[in-house]
This record gives structure tokens, C-alpha cells and sequence, in this order.
């Protein structure tokens, strides 16, 4: 049987093969791979199938979130970092971090409320919201629980693990809405007002105090996520997006704000999401996403196949603005040497690096270390748990390391490097 009339299945799959060795064939012979006869294929005898609807992945390409295992409503998923290319992260790839399941939200009777220390409280449908100067930001989100296993050393580390297993509850988009100070002036937001509530439509109603300075900045309320209405599990139809700062403050199914001169002491910034220290007292507020990096590429599960030429690559980012340099160590972190940064190096951002070097079977510990352009740099394991104090394990930002062993295989080397 065949799927569609026009189309043989297999004819596809041999001319597509034959071109491919073809092509191999007419490049440097030899170098990365054999040289074989060039035959082009006969694209006569071979019609594909017509110009479709909705668009869809090669059937050769499956890609999947991790899903943490055991999580129902209140679970997570995560990016794939090390199987994606450039900074832009698919929507559908986007991780996932919810408290009370996804909200179904009807945008014909959704609406926008902000009052508080305003001159004019307001309702905006989305339509009213889609009037205003529109404006797009190319930035991450990042949990701020991410790669919280790396606190969890000696013992509960894994060195079978993925970058995006580990750190995969980070992702970047292309996000457009309004500006959150266009629509502060409309309502006639009070000067004295310090503090803003963001409340979620969720079954959990999440609700986050966000300080004015950062809502007058850059926060926006966003509408549209990689050129298309944000998805169900980011929050559509609108969502709180702030620039470099702690995910969970990102608030989804967004349903109203109100201006005030103090905090609200919400469950998600007392009870959690704040970050305990060593003498018993606790950071609230803690927003900033560290400089932070992780090699997506010579990583687990990638197995060297030969000696010679490899690339190490992956993604630098930081809450406090462009990344200025990252650093690759082959030894443990004994020297460093700077690696290339690749276009678009942007605010708040991913930025892809890259380092290339000679393998020649020996083993080593590999690292990368981010430093952004207020000068921050990634610490290592021991300074950040220093810093962050043993009693928390938001923000970990250490630095990550790799080991590849003699055989080519690769594991994560936090425990050893930690020890
Ligand atoms: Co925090």
C-alpha cells in the first residue's frame, strides 16, 4: 500500500540516498568521508509529495523534552539542549514548569486587569493589548531550580546525564507584546507605587511581587512567542516576561496586576524560591539569573569516534546582560583559553560558543566558564556553594565539567571535580 498516490515511499529514500553519497563524493575526498562515482539522482521519476497546510518535521527527526519522571500536574520538562542548533529554541522544545496543570483560556472572553495605586483602573482584552506599540525581545527563561541536581553532590549525582537533563529547564525565544511602562501609563501608575503583583489564571494562582524598577525597565506582557501565538504550556493567551530573571517570575495565563507600595508575600517567594544561607537567614527577591554556561556538544551521551578534529560547542548565558567572553579549560580548569563567541551576541541571551582542538585518546576534563559584561564571572563548584550558601539549590550556576576518557566516552565530572 502506498501512503499517497504519486509517492513511493522507498523511491524517496533511495534517491535521497544516492544524492547524499554524491554529494559526499564531489567534497574534500576522503577527509570526512569515502569517495564514490557521482550519480545525480533522477529527479524525473520521483515526484514529492504537494505544498502542505501546516508544515512537520522529517520523519527521521523525533525529538523529546525529558519528562522528570514521577510529576504529574506540578512537573517539568526539559529542553533538549544538546540535540539544537544556534539560540532559538523551537516552541514546541520550550521547557515546561507548572504548578497546577495548564489552564484552557478562551482569548474571545480573556482579559488583562490592572489596578492598585493607579488614576484609572482598566480591563484589556487581548485585542486592546494586539493596539498598542508592539515590540519583540529575543531572550532565555530560565527555572530557577535549574540544574539544581548539581547541589544535590556527593552522593545524588548522576554521571550519566545530559546537558538538557540537567540543565535543560532553560530556553530562548523570540517574544512579542507591550511594553509594560506603555500600559503603566495608560492606567496613570502612582509614583509612589514600588511593587507590582503578577497573578496567574492557573489553578494554583501563581503570584509573584515584581519590583517596579524592573517593571519600568524591560518587562513586557507578551502575546506571541517565535512569531506565532504563545503555546498553552507558556501561558497563551498572555504571559509576564522578564527579561534575565527567575523563570517562576515569568508569570503565565497572566490575569491581572496591581501596582502597590510593598510586597505581597506570596506562598511562591516565602515559602519557596527563596534561598536559605548558612546561619539559618534566607535571600528573598533573588531574581538575576547568574552568568552561567554549558557545553552542549563533547558531552554526555556523545562518544569521540576517532582521534583528530573536535568542536566543542555550546551556550553561554546571563541575567545581567550580553556575554563579554567564556573561557574552555582541557585540564581540569588548571588553564584556560578564550573561545570564539558566535553572532548574535545579545542581552540576556544564549550566545553560542565554540573552541576547537586535537584529541589524540587522552583523557580529559573540559569546562567552560562564562563572563558577561558587568564583569561577572561562573564560579566554580566550590565558590558557588560558598556564595549561594549549602542550604539552597536555586540559582546553580556552577561550572560544569566533562570528562572524556581514554575509550571516547564522555561523563559528567562534577563529583570529581567537587571532591
Ligand atoms: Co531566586
Amino acid at each position: 500500500m502506498k501512503d499517497f498516490p504519486l509517492l513511493d515511499r522507498r523511491e524517496v529514500l533511495k534517491a535521497g540516498l544516492r544524492f547524499s553519497t554524491a554529494t559526499l563524493g564531489m567534497g574534500a575526498a576522503g577527509a570526512f568521508g569515502q569517495s564514490v562515482p557521482f550519480a545525480p539522482p533522477d529527479s524525473t521519476k520521483v515526484l514529492g509529495p504537494p505544498p502542505s497546510a501546516l508544515g512537520q518535521r522529517s520523519p527521521f527527526e523525533t525529538p523529546q523534552k525529558f519528562l522528570r519522571p514521577g510529576t504529574a500536574a506540578a512537573g517539568a520538562s526539559f529542553t533538549p539542549l544538546e540535540i539544537l542548533h544556534g539560540i532559538i529554541t523551537p516552541a514546541d522544545l520550550h521547557f515546561e514548569r507548572h504548578h497546577a496543570g495548564i489552564p484552557v483560556i478562551d482569548p474571545g472572553s480573556f482579559e488583562l486587569m490592572i489596578h492598585g495605586l493607579v488614576d484609572r483602573p482598566m480591563k484589556f482584552t487581548l485585542n486592546d493589548l494586539k493596539r498598542f506599540p508592539a515590540t519583540s525581545k529575543i531572550c532565555f527563561i530560565e527555572c530557577s531550580g535549574n540544574g539544581r541536581q548539581a547541589a544535590s553532590l556527593p552522593d545524588g549525582l548522576p554521571e550519566d546525564i545530559t546537558p538538557g537533563q540537567l540543565d535543560g529547564l532553560f530556553s530562548v525565544s523570540e517574544w512579542t507584546g507591550v511594553k509594560l511602562s506603555t500600559l503603566l501609563d495608560e492606567v496613570g501608575a502612582s509614583r509612589r507605587a514600588t511593587w507590582m503583583l503578577a497573578e496567574g489564571q492557573d489553578a494554583a494562582v501563581m503570584g509573584r511581587s515584581i519590583p517596579m524598577r524592573k517593571v519600568l525597565d524591560d518587562a513586557m506582557v507578551v502575546y506571541a512567542q517565535n512569531g506565532e501565538a504563545i503555546r498553552p504550556e507558556q501561558g497563551y493567551p498572555l504571559r509576564l516576561l522578564l527579561p534575565g530573571w527567575e523563570g517562576n517570575a515569568n508569570v503565565k495565563w497572566l490575569r491581572r496586576l496591581e501596582i502597590s507600595d510593598a510586597p505581597f508575600m506570596m506562598r511562591d517567594e516565602t515559602s519557596k524560591y527563596t534561598d536559605a544561607m548558612a546561619d539559618g537567614r534566607m535571600r528573598m527577591f533573588t531574581f538575576e539569573m547568574a552568568p552561567k554556561s554549558l557545553i552542549t556538544n563533547l558531552s554526555y551521551p556523545y562518544v569521540m569516534q576517532r582521534k583528530g578534529f573536535h568542536e566543542i560547542r555550546g551556550i553561554a548565558w546571563s541575567g545581567g546582560g550580553k556575554i563579554a567572553r567564556v573561557d574552555i579549560s582541557l585540564d581540569g580548569g588548571r588553564n584556560w583559553a578564550r573561545a570564539a563567541l558566535q553572532e548574535p551576541v545579545l542581552d540576556k541571551c544564549a550566545t553560542c560558543f565554540r573552541y576547537g582542538f586535537d584529541w589524540q585518546g587522552e583523557e580529559r576534563i573540559i569546562m567552560s566558564r562564562a563572563t558577561d559584561e558587568q564583569c561577572n564571572t561562573q564560579l566554580g563548584y566550590v565558590d558557588n556553594e560558598a556564595n549561594r550558601g549549602p542550604g539552597t539549590s536555586y540559582h546553580n550556576s556552577a561550572i560544569r565539567p566533562w570528562k572524556i576518557h581514554a575509550d571516547g566516552h564522555i561523563t559528567f565530572a562534577m563529583k570529581e571535580v567537587a571532591a
